[in-house]
Formats: structure tokens, sequence, C-alpha cells
């Protein structure tokens, strides 16, 4: 899990054709980057994780869009590396603890926050960030959880002008988008624009803004 969050960043893909996995895990790792969540948006999303698990292991590939305990079950028989929900549910988190798997169960609120907390989760994915109050909602959270040791991870909204000034926060693990590889740039099997987009996002993990 510490290789997949070092970067700070994680690619957010939503892939319509099982066959645009693999080229799409190279054209990131071209533009430097090593962390993809695929979303279970798509019927063959879990093919996709075999995919790019056997023909790129150099990256590590996550599971996104958890919404049902049999999503949970269909993303570790693929080989998912880590599993990604857009809110808290009991089902979803059940699921993951059973097969030992990590998970970024989705929060907003201190309430959700405290149910994952409850359940046992330490890193929590803040979405959708920017329609929530980005950066200052998380400062304003940081009062009654910075003592907590708990971690965001903010997606929803976010792109490489405003990804900095998320990782100013000690208390943001990393940032999720899609930005550097939007649905369309897949789909048309842009790798080149794609891997742009993915050298210029990992750039600018490295300015971080004081405050
Ligand atoms: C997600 O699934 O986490 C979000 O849809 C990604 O948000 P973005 O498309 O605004 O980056």
């Amino acid at each position: 899990m510490e290789q997949a969050l070092k970067q700070r960043l994680i690619c957010v893909a939503v892939i319509d054709r099982v066959q645009d996995s693999a080229p799409l895990a190279e054209a990131l790792l071209a533009g430097g980057l090593e962390c993809i969540e695929v979303t279970f948006r798509t019927k063959g999303a879990a093919d996709c994780i075999r995919a790019i698990r056997k023909s790129v292991p150099k990256i590590s590939v996550g599971a996104g869009t958890l919404l049902t305990a049999e999503m949970v079950r269909q993303a570790v028989d693929a080989g998912a590396q880590f599993g990604v929900s857009p809110g808290f549910s009991e089902q979803v988190s059940n699921s993951a603890r059973q097969n030992g798997f990590t998970l970024f169960p989705g929060v907003v609120t201190p309430t959700e926050i405290m149910q994952a907390m409850e359940a046992g989760w330490t890193r929590l994915k803040f979405f959708p960030a920017e329609t929530f109050g980005g950066v200052s909602a998380l400062k304003a959270l940081a009062g009654p959880f910075g003592h907590t040791g708990i971690q965001f991870i903010p997606t929803g909204g976010i792109t490489a002008a405003t990804l900095p000034h998320y990782l100013a926060l000690p208390q943001v693990a990393a940032v999720g988008g899609s930005w550097m590889a939007e649905r369309k740039l897949v789909a048309d099997q842009a790798w080149s624009d794609i891997t742009r987009l993915t050298a210029a996002a990992v750039a600018a993990t490295g300015s971080h803004p004081a405050g």
C-alpha cells in the first residue's frame, strides 16, 4: 500500500474496452506515474485490472467505485491491490475486511469520518472534494481529526493546478483524479496526450505552496 501511495497521486480511470487497459497503464508509466484506480463503472473493470496486473506489473492497481460487497470480491479476485468506494457502506467495509483488502472508503462529513474510523479505516477518500469545500474543508476537518492519524485522499474536481494545494496539507495521503486520463482520451487511445498530462501532474506533485 505504501508503494501505491508513494507518489501521492492516483489516476482514476474509466476504461470502456479491456484492450485499452494495458496501453493506458503504459502511458501513465511513461509519464512517470505508478498508480491507477480502475473504476467499476464498466462491465470489463475486473478484466482490465487482470490485464494490467499481468502486462504492466510495475504499476499499482486499485479498484474504484466499489458499491457492493460483490464488487469487492470481484476486485480481490482480479488482483486489485487496494479498493476505493465513493461513500461509506458497512457491507463494502465488511467485505474488504473479510478479504484482508485495503479499502479507502469515501467520506465528507465528520459523522462519516467517525463511522469509517469505527470500522478501522485510517485512509479515507474525501469525495467529491471540490464540491464539498476542497482544501478549506480539509483544513477545518484537521481540527477534530488532525491528532487521530486519519489521512485523506481527496478526489473530485481536482486538476494539476489545484493538486499542489492539496498535497501541501499533511493530512492528505494522496490525491485522486481523472484529469490526466479522462474517459474520452482513453476511448480515443490518445496515449501521448495521457503521457503528457501525467508528466505534468507528476511534476506538480513536487511543488507544494506554503499553507
Ligand atoms: C472519482 O471517481 O473518484 C471521481 O469521479 C474522480 O473525480 P474527477 O473525475 O473529478 O477527477
